[in-house]
């Protein structure tokens, strides 16, 4: 019977330590390829599950648009009202709050959120926060800074205000400069969105108890303060005010607006009303 040797003749056979080290080699180059798989995967995983969240409060739109350009810059951001409570399931990679000062401080309705929200499994998420504002923003940062600090025990990594238009017109009318005002808080956005895009950490003012002692008013006060509203004649029943209202403050009763007292003052209802003067 005619036999073949796979290993050529016995002067071209090869030697077992040359088997040895094809073995080590092909070994080394086996764990390579792992590790460079295993970094593929990492990556792709990250770039699936790598999100980040914007919560915002906003009556008449200056910080919804804040939050609106920040997810657009953002990969994977999602952009959640903190009118209405919300359940922290995921992992995010960072966390922003994006709201108006109101008096010097927070808007009750952002206190609200902070206090009861349970934030899940996102303690080491990389905080900011942005308040929009039209004169002074006072302490409506530091105050999210201790609230976020005591009730969660998560420090926030950077915070910064943007001055943009005043919407009060309830105590004063609207700048006629508004479009000058609004190009320069675009321009002045473009840093502050790099700087958390950076997850840039800055420090924070201290708290001033003349503006503490203000917003601590304003809160008690706030969610009465619609008592002050009058609708007249004009009136054509359209309902805007009601769609507008960020809390659902308000209700049609026979084709007029009714106020149903947990008013946060955010002045929707009166900038959005075609017959307000
Ligand atoms: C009830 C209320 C209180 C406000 N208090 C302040 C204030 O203390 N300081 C300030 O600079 N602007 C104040 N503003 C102006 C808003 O902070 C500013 O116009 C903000 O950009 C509005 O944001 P929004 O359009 O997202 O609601 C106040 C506005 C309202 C409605
Ligand atoms: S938006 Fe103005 S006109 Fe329309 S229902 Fe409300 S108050 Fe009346
Ligand atoms: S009733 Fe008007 S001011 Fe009060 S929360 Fe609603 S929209 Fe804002």
């Amino acid at each position: 019977m005619l036999r073949i040797s796979l290993f050529g003749p016995p002067n071209r056979r090869i030697q077992p330590e040359r088997y040895v080290q094809l073995g080590l080699k092909f070994f080394k180059l086996k764990k390579s390829i792992d590790k460079i798989i295993k970094i593929q995967y990492i990556v792709r995983y990250k770039e699936i599950i790598v999100e980040n969240v914007v919560l915002y409060f906003s009556g008449t739109g200056n910080s919804l648009k804040v939050a609106k350009d920040i997810s657009k810059e953002l990969k994977n951001c999602e952009i959640v009202s903190m009118a209405r409570p919300f359940n922290f399931v995921k992992q995010y990679d960072s966390i922003g709050f994006v709201y108006p000062t109101y008096f010097w401080g927070l808007p009750k309705k952002v206190i609200e959120f902070v206090e009861n929200v349970n934030l899940g499994n996102n303690k080491n998420a990389y905080y900011y926060s942005i308040t929009t504002y039209g004169g002074s923003a006072g302490n409506a940062i530091y105050q999210l800074y201790e609230l976020l600090l005591n009730k969660h025990g998560v420090k926030l990594n950077y915070g910064q205000k943007l001055k943009m238009f005043s919407n009060y017109v309830i105590t004063y009318d609207m700048s006629e400069k508004i479009n000058e005002i609004t190009k320069s808080s675009n321009e002045k956005l473009i840093p502050i969105i790099n700087s958390i895009k950076m997850k840039k950490n800055n420090s924070l003012n201290k708290l001033t108890k003349m503006f503490k002692f203000i917003n601590n008013d304003f809160i008690k006060k706030v969610s009465d303060m619609d008592k002050d509203f009058t609708v007249n004649n004009d009136c054509t029943g359209c309902g805007i005010c009601e769609k507008v209202c960020p809390v659902k403050n308000i209700e049609m009763d026979d084709n007029k607006p009714q106020y149903k007292h947990h008013c946060e003052q955010c002045v929707a209802c009166i900038q959005f009303c075609h017959k307000s003067q």
